[in-house]
């Protein structure tokens, strides 16, 4: 069976996903898009998921329960873990509000290649910027299980070193989209190995 390595080489790529979380409106999409340009323009192989592509298919039917959206980030997760197998470098951008959802994407694609960016925006910057209206529609009552409001968004532990966090709520998309690109270009260097690795 062809291997991952020997996809990995054709690509000059590693194979990664970087999973941005954080409330609606936070800002993972845009940084997930900003990110795309900017490693497409340098001859990287991406694949983008959100919202827009991923709850009208792969996860259609599902809603915004604890139980739905567990299935939906366990969906995507092995979805991006196929995609990183392939030596694609993979940006998944969801809200995946608890820290066992972010431990079972974890586990679901592997660590190595994993890594975790929290989209910092507080629920009020989220509620000011409204970009689908959903904040003023959750207020009047009308979405049911509101992440921040009627469902829960936790914050990732202070104590654990490896997530990433971007505040978009005090820094411009520009610069957010540097600070990422920091981080995330030494880690699909095809020089970058994975533990266990020579
Ligand atoms: S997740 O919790 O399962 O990770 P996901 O990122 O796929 O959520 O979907 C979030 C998007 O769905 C939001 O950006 C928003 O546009 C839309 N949405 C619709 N209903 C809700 C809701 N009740 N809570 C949060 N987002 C919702």
């Amino acid at each position: 069976m062809l291997g991952r390595e020997a996809k990995e080489h054709v690509l000059g790529q590693r194979g990664r996903v970087f999973w941005l979380y954080g409330l609606s409106g936070s800002g993972k999409s845009t940084l997930a898009h900003a990110l795309e340009r900017r490693l497409h323009g340098e001859g990287v192989l991406t694949r983008l998921l959100d919202g827009d592509n991923i709850r009208t298919g792969l996860s259609r039917g599902l809603g915004f329960s604890d139980a739905d959206r567990l299935e939906n980030i366990r969906r995507i997760s092995e979805v991006a873990k196929l995609f990183a197998e392939t030596g694609i470098v993979t940006l998944a951008a969801f809200i995946t509000p608890t820290r066992e959802l972010r431990a079972m994407a974890r586990d679901i694609v592997g660590a190595p290649d994993f890594r975790e960016i929290y989209v910092k925006a507080s629920f009020a910057a989220c509620a000011a910027r409204d970009v689908k209206g959903l904040y003023a529609k959750a207020k009047a009552g009308g979405v049911k299980d509101f992440t921040g409001r009627d469902s829960l968004f936790e914050e990732p532990d202070a104590d654990v070193g490896d997530v990433v966090v971007i505040d978009t709520e005090h820094t411009t998309v520009e610069d957010s989209t540097d600070t990422l690109y920091q981080i995330v270009r030494p880690l699909i260097d095809p020089r970058d190995s994975r533990p266990g690795e020579k």
